[in-house]
């Protein structure tokens, strides 16, 4: 146990109200610990505090051999940690191994017979798949032939647009078997998005499925390849081939005609392939297993490039320590492969380890807010994994639904947003029955794996902060002139992470400039050292550190809008209203949502001659929609007679986020046109309040969120 963590909740309300851009005074009661069970402590894989002598900052970089001892490696490396080009860093240069073989191949001699996916559509009157490790390998044998006879070798980006089928892990391990970048897009984007990631990563082959479940319905998801591929196209990208997996093999569920010559079903090409067996290529370790596109402060996403060596052991390493993965459990994480939790935590990480690992194709409350209480009690789920908003989802639909079925759970985890200590309450005792552990794991797409919170076998939970930082990574908050913050000053600032780890990200694909100027400059005051000293990663989150070295995490200080943990650029949204030609002007604002966490309003001000109405609201819907998916569409479009702006005419942000959240809109005597803001006020809150959408108090660091909004920029 940390030194620093004992005792009992204590009051830390700062008196402090300084307010500078990062140095802000963050008033909050201290919850109290709860210990781990004793139960959990017994069989965790890390319940010595050995271990964090093992990670101290003095053994660093050399601990993390720890992670890639526990790898299969053709080559071992013979430097742990190159800075000689920062901050591109390189991780275990001169190893090589094969991400495919590490996951699959080498369970076969133990574990053949055991299985690695356990497939549950969503209808839930199909029949589970359930893949053995030898089924995989036989899967991802026959269609790295596939890949291969088309002629995609080594370093070729490869773009996936699938669902969460057990196709998409066995396309994600047959492209890492030949070495070819995946750069997988989730299911929910539009077509649009993913031809603009196929542009950006050089694609010449999507892959994609017919259609999948989702709320009962069966999707047609083949439109979105034929959208994809034009949307590549405009931007000069052309796609060969689209390989279509189909949902029922042998039956086409899409309406949307295959186009000759371009698009193929995977199922027909598989036949020529039965049996195939394809050698692992093996890859240095820092070459790129995959990209992960996120959104960021301008208009286009940023391909997050993911090594081998690097990647692969920090998710092996994370998911036996903080996930507490043993081979012998059910592990289910009810995220998305979509998106990085996915990739991290259902596919490397738990069959890195050999572990089992749920999948789910559909909405967690389909049928009702019992389905994923029946999932784990029908296959002996003991670790589930899931964020925020699913919890407060299911809470709110099914309070008690836990408590009807006979599951039980050793380890829980939290990702993706702040959770509120009332719902991390329930999540313990109604989900875990007081069983369980919960970690709360504060990490991103750039971080490849969990970097803010305790082993829970060694620190107690703490309901609302991450916990201290993971092992062998070293966190600090600074503020603008990058001083760090003492803990317990009750003062937020920047999070950053003054180390490199393995499972950062190695680059911004095609962006390298990007990449320095985004996460390095910050708080970089030599160009030319060669230092790691001088390189702490710059997150992008606001957090503040209490006396017992646990970290909060307040939120984004970007242009970033998390809704239901799904990061969305604000002006990706805004660029999109920006293309309905009648939009002179487009803001998006996040207001405050007790299920999503944060939902996204659009301002929009229209060019001269034009009059409000349904169809402009309804085009700036279509076009978000189309551009990005339904998951952006925004809550709410104003469209307003003006937007509050300064003299320099810059939309002034904060003022309509408090307007959306029914919050003071604090000081605008420096606005240009003041009088707007009254119009804006009763024009917004009277038709919300029409619609049912009351005010609703905001805590402290809400309300911050919402006053500050916009004004680093
Ligand atoms: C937020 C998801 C509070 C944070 C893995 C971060 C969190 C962004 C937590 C990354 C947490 C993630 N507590 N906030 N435990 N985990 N976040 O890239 O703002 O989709 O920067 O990665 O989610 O989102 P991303």
């Amino acid at each position: 146990m940390s030194e620093d963590v004992q005792g009992q909740a204590t009051d830390e309300a700062s008196e402090s109200s300084e307010s500078s851009e990062a140095t802000i005074a963050v008033h909050w009661r201290e919850e109290g610990y709860i210990p781990p069970p004793p139960k959990f402590i017994g069989q965790a894989n890390a319940s010595d505090p050995a271990i964090l002598d093992r990670f101290a900052e003095e053994n660093f970089p050399e601990c993390f051999r720890e992670y890639a001892d526990l790898l299969h490696w053709d080559e071992y490396w013979h430097t742990t940690l190159d800075t000689s080009n920062p901050p591109f860093w390189k991780w275990f240069v001169g190893g090589k191994l094969n991400a495919s073989y590490n996951c699959v191949d080498r369970h076969l001699a133990g574990d053949r017979n055991k299985a690695a996916l356990i497939w549950v559509p969503e209808p839930e009157d199909e029949a589970d798949a359930v893949i053995t490790y030898q089924e995989l390998y036989r899967r991802v044998n026959e269609f790295a032939a596939v890949l291969q006879d088309l002629g995609v070798q080594a370093g070729d980006r490869v773009t996936l647009h699938m669902p969460m089928v057990p196709e998409l892990p066995v396309t994600m391990l047959a492209c890492a078997r030949l070495g070819v970048v995946h750069s997988q897009v989730f299911a929910g984007f539009s077509g649009g998005a993913c031809g603009g990631r196929i542009a950006d990563s050089g694609s010449k082959i999507l892959i994609t499925m017919d259609g999948y479940y989702r709320s009962g319905d069966l999707l047609d998801h083949k439109v979105k390849a034929d959208e994809a591929v034009e949307a590549a196209r405009k931007e000069g990208q052309e796609v060969d081939k689209v390989l279509v997996w189909r949902r029922f093999p042998g039956q086409y569920s899409a309406k949307t005609p295959m186009v000759e010559g371009r698009d193929v079903f995977v199922d027909d090409l598989l036949a020529d392939h039965r049996g195939a067996v394809v050698e692992p290529v093996s890859m240095p370790a820092e070459a790129p297993l995959f990209l992960m596109y996120t959104s960021g402060t301008t208009g286009r996403p940023k391909g997050c490039q993911h090594s081998t060596g690097g990647y692969l052991s920090y998710v092996a390493g994370t998911s036996k320590f903080y996930q507490d993965i043993h081979p012998d459990d059910t592990y289910w994480c009810m995220a998305d492969i979509g998106w990085i939790t996915g990739h991290s935590y259902i596919v490397y990480g738990p069959l890195a380890l050999g572990t089992t690992t749920v999948l789910y194709e559909g909405t967690p409350n389909y049928p009702d807010a019992g389905r994923p209480w029946r999932v784990a009690e029908r296959l002996g789920v003991n670790i589930f994994h899931t964020s925020p908003t699913a919890i407060r989802m299911l809470r709110k639909v099914g309070p008690d639904e836990p408590a009807k079925y006979d599951y039980h759970f050793k380890a829980m985890t939290t990702v993706g947003e702040p959770i509120e200590p009332e719902v991390y309450r329930w999540y313990f005792s109604t989900v875990g029955k007081g069983e369980a552990i919960i970690t709360d794991t504060w990490w991103q797409t750039e971080t490849g794996g969990f970097i803010g919170t305790g082993l829970p076998g060694l620190f107690p939970m703490k309901p609302g902060s991450c916990g201290p930082a993971a092992l062998g990574i070293y966190l600090d908050i600074l503020d603008e002139n990058g001083d760090s913050i003492p803990k317990g000053s009750g003062k937020a600032g920047n999070i950053v992470s003054r180390a490199p780890w393995p499972g950062v990200f190695q680059t911004i694909w095609g962006q390298p400039e990007r990449f320095v100027s985004t996460y390095f400059e910050k708080y970089n005051k030599d160009s030319g050292s060669t230092d790691w000293h001088d390189w702490p990663y710059f997150a992008g989150d606001g957090a503040v550190q209490s006396e017992d070295g646990y970290f909060r995490i307040l939120g984004r200080v970007d242009d970033v809008i998390n809704v239901a943990g799904h990061r969305l650029g604000t002006k990706e949204l805004e660029s999109s209203a920006l293309s309905v030609e009648e939009v002179a002007e487009a803001a998006a604002v996040p207001v405050v949502d007790d299920v999503r966490g944060r939902v996204v309003e659009m301002y929009i001000a229209l060019k001269p001659g034009n009059e409000a109405s349904a169809e402009i609201e309804g085009k700036v819907k279509t076009a978000i929609e189309t551009d990005i998916g339904k998951i952006a569409r925004p809550k709410n479009i104003w469209i307003v007679p003006d937007m509050p702006k300064t003299r320099s005419g810059k939309i002034m942000r904060r003022v309509i986020a408090s307007v959306s959240n029914f919050t003071d809109v604090g000081d605008i005597t420096t606005l240009a046109n003041p009088e707007v803001v009254d119009k804006i006020r009763d024009q917004v809150q009277s038709a919300k309040r029409a619609k049912g959408e009351e005010p609703r108090e905001l805590s402290e660091t809400e309300e911050h969120e919402i006053k500050t909004y916009g004004e680093q920029e």
